[in-house]
């Protein structure tokens, strides 16, 4: 019999959209690779309904029906570590990062100052708590005002550039930051990398691989950034693999990737993010559970690697089925 996979679709995050985007794509992959696939869908409410039947869970007692979960959610309540520890809990195979992982790579200061400890290269940044910031905005301003302007404002457990601002004058730090603590009491700010922006796939366990690099091109051009825009309406970019740097720059890129996916402990895959700056390259976010359509960016760079998109998916889950096996192997 076919193994069974149920992809996880939609969640609680402003992302919602996307997910389901990709969860339809990998379940049609995932069936042209030859498995079973069922999609659950999580509403905004965060219940979950399979056709339409709310889905009732026993701890312990896996995903009824189902061999492994792929959860294409995205953001918080998906990506976040919180529906990794759900299946845990269910003790059912999934594909992606666990619980830690994933909850460190949504998070972009303990991100950040994880890969500060590993010592790979990334923007100046300073964080901002909204109580600091009610408290005494000026002095906040102060503090920040070392990475001079532009810096980018962002809470930290998002994604999509949802609650991201620009900031380009220092009058626009305040609301820039009240943006952002309407998603998170905690903020980002980030000194200005201005280059390319490089992403690279990795996907495996204890010997992860890296894709081909590739360059993300805004129609925007000059002063625009990669916004939510940007990513999702037609035309707001375009992905150039492989990207338009020196050979060794681009080894670099992988090098880093690879760095990034084992020091965070990342497991199944990742899309890792830099800017290239001249030729030095800056890490700037892991993405856990990156875009996952047959056209997004993290199963185009595999493509152009090699590894089309069925055969893509199928290693994902034979990874997942391997780490949940390797896991329960050891004593706990
Ligand atoms: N420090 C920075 N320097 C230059 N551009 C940035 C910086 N931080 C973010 N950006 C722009 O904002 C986009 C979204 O930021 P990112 O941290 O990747 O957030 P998200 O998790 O929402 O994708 C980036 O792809 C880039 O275009
Ligand atoms: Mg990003």
């Amino acid at each position: 019999m076919a193994v069974s996979v149920a992809v996880l679709s939609g969640g609680r995050s402003s992302e919602h959209d996307v997910s389901v985007a990709s969860a339809a794509s990998v379940a049609s992959g995932l069936r042209t690779a030859g498995y079973e696939a069922a999609t659950i869908d999580v509403g905004r409410d965060g219940v979950w309904r399979q056709a339409g039947e709310v889905l009732l869970l026993a701890p312990g007692r896996g995903l009824p029906g189902h061999d492994v979960v792929f959860p294409a959610l995205h953001g918080p309540f998906g990506e976040d570590g919180t529906v990794q520890g759900l299946l845990e809990c269910l003790d059912v195979p999934y594909v992606g990062a666990g619980v830690l992982a994933s909850a460190a790579c949504m998070h972009k200061v303990l991100f950040k100052e994880l890969m500060a400890q590993a010592g790979l290269p990334q923007v100046d940044y300073r964080a901002v708590r909204e109580a600091d910031h009610r408290a005494d905005p000026d002095a906040v301003a102060r503090e920040v005002g070392g990475l001079g302007l532009p810096v980018f404002v962002k809470p930290v457990r998002l994604g999509s550039s949802v609650g991201i601002v620009r900031v380009a004058a220092k009058d626009e730090l305040g609301p820039a930051l009240d943006t952002a603590f309407e998603h998170d009491a905690l903020a980002i700010v980030e000194a200005a990398a201005v280059g390319r922006e490089i992403e690279c796939s990795v996907i495996g366990n204890d010997d992860p691989l890296a894709s081909e690099p590739g360059e993300i091109l805004l129609a925007a051009g000059e002063n625009g950034w990669y916004d939510y825009e940007a990513k999702y309406s037609p035309g707001g970019m375009a992905l150039v693999v492989p990207a338009r740097i020196p050979p060794h720059v681009s080894e670099r890129v992988r090098e880093l990737a690879v760095e990034a996916f084992v020091r965070s402990g990342c497991a199944g895959l990742a899309r890792v993010d830099f800017f290239v700056v001249d030729e030095e390259v800056l890490i700037n976010e892991l993405n856990t559970m990156p875009g996952f359509t047959e056209t997004s960016v993290f199963g185009s760079l595999f493509a152009a690697s090699g590894v089309p998109y069925p055969e893509l998916l199928d290693r994902l889950v034979t990874f997942a089925l391997e780490r949940h096996a390797a896991e329960r192997s050891h004593r706990f």
